[in-house]
């Protein structure tokens, strides 16, 4: 059964065991649901499990060994354990090149212009998996020395943005004492890179194996959006974009939910099915 505001690319709401049988297409006429965002997110969240289930087969015996012989080349894992620098831009940009993991940390922080001018950088701090490269955030994850090292590139990040990790463990955030100027940068246009960029953070943490820190990310942005009304800019990357880089379902939900709580009008929501919205039907996880 399907009604019209759902989505054939946004699987938040399936049940996990449910037929698979290809869904009938859908002509969103009314809708202001973006559809290439749509698909694109699904896309994300699904290779990603695709990938689980590859890694957990045989395969991965073999894949180890050859990991292990060319652990080198994996450049974004040797580039956080430091034992390579960024390689030099093949553009003219202001560029962010033989630059070490530690130096950047100690060089950059609270750089804001030199963060918000230069493009490249953003790249090496958060590596997301293109399509047949998967090896490398197996490693990353199991990597206790990188994983610290893009917490620091998360907090760096964070602070750019006028924002503070206030619980290492759980991901929890909430605004640092400068936000105002910070939030101000943010606003100013309303598909600026830094949507971009706050984007593949997600997809980062989500693969290199900081998955729980997303679901609080977007609370926060979804708070700050649609509660108290600050960074307006930011909304429409909000919906379509971080909310649907989260990959435990259930957490999804939960905030696809608080964003139906608190958007207005609520008729024009058109980011999740209104009938398990509004709790006529209770979804199964
Ligand atoms: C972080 O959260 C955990 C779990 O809620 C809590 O036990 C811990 O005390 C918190 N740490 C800080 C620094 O607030």
């Amino acid at each position: 059964m399907e009604s019209d505001d759902e989505c054939e690319y946004d699987s938040t709401w399936e049940h996990k065991y449910e037929n698979k049988t290809p869904r009938k297409k859908v002509f969103h006429k009314w809708s202001r649901r973006n559809m290439y965002a749509a698909r694109h997110m699904q896309d994300f969240r699904h290779i990603l499990i695709w990938r689980r289930y590859l890694i957990m087969g045989l395969c991965s015996v073999i894949i180890n060994v050859v990991v292990v012989v060319f652990k080198g080349r994996f450049y974004n894992l040797a580039f956080y354990c430091g034992r390579i620098k960024s390689s030099p831009d093949d553009t003219a940009l202001p560029s962010f090149c033989n630059v070490h993991i530690d130096e950047f940390h100690q060089q950059w922080w609270g750089e804001y212009e030199r963060l918000e001018d230069v493009h490249s950088y953003i790249q090496w701090l958060f590596p997301i998996q293109e399509p047949g490269v998967n090896w490398r955030a197996h490693l990353f994850r199991k990597d206790k020395q990188a994983k610290s090292k893009l917490v620091k590139s998360y907090k760096l990040m964070l602070d750019f943005y006028g924002l503070h990790l206030a619980n290492e463990s759980t991901g929890e955030v909430e605004r640092a004492p400068n936000w105002k100027d910070h939030f101000r940068n943010l606003n100013r246009f309303v598909y600026s890179h830094n949507n971009l960029r706050i984007t593949r953070i997600l997809k980062c943490l989500g693969t290199l194996g900081l998955k729980h820190y997303q679901a609080p990310l977007v609370k926060f942005f979804l708070h700050e959006t649609l509660v108290v009304g600050h960074l307006q800019s930011l909304k429409q990357s909000v919906l379509d974009y971080f909310m649907f880089a989260v990959l435990d379902k259930s957490e999804r939900r939960e905030l696809v939910r608080f964003a139906f709580k608190h958007f207005k009008p609520q008729e024009q929501f058109v980011w999740g099915p209104k009938k398990f919205l509004s709790g006529e039907v209770h979804s199964k996880s």
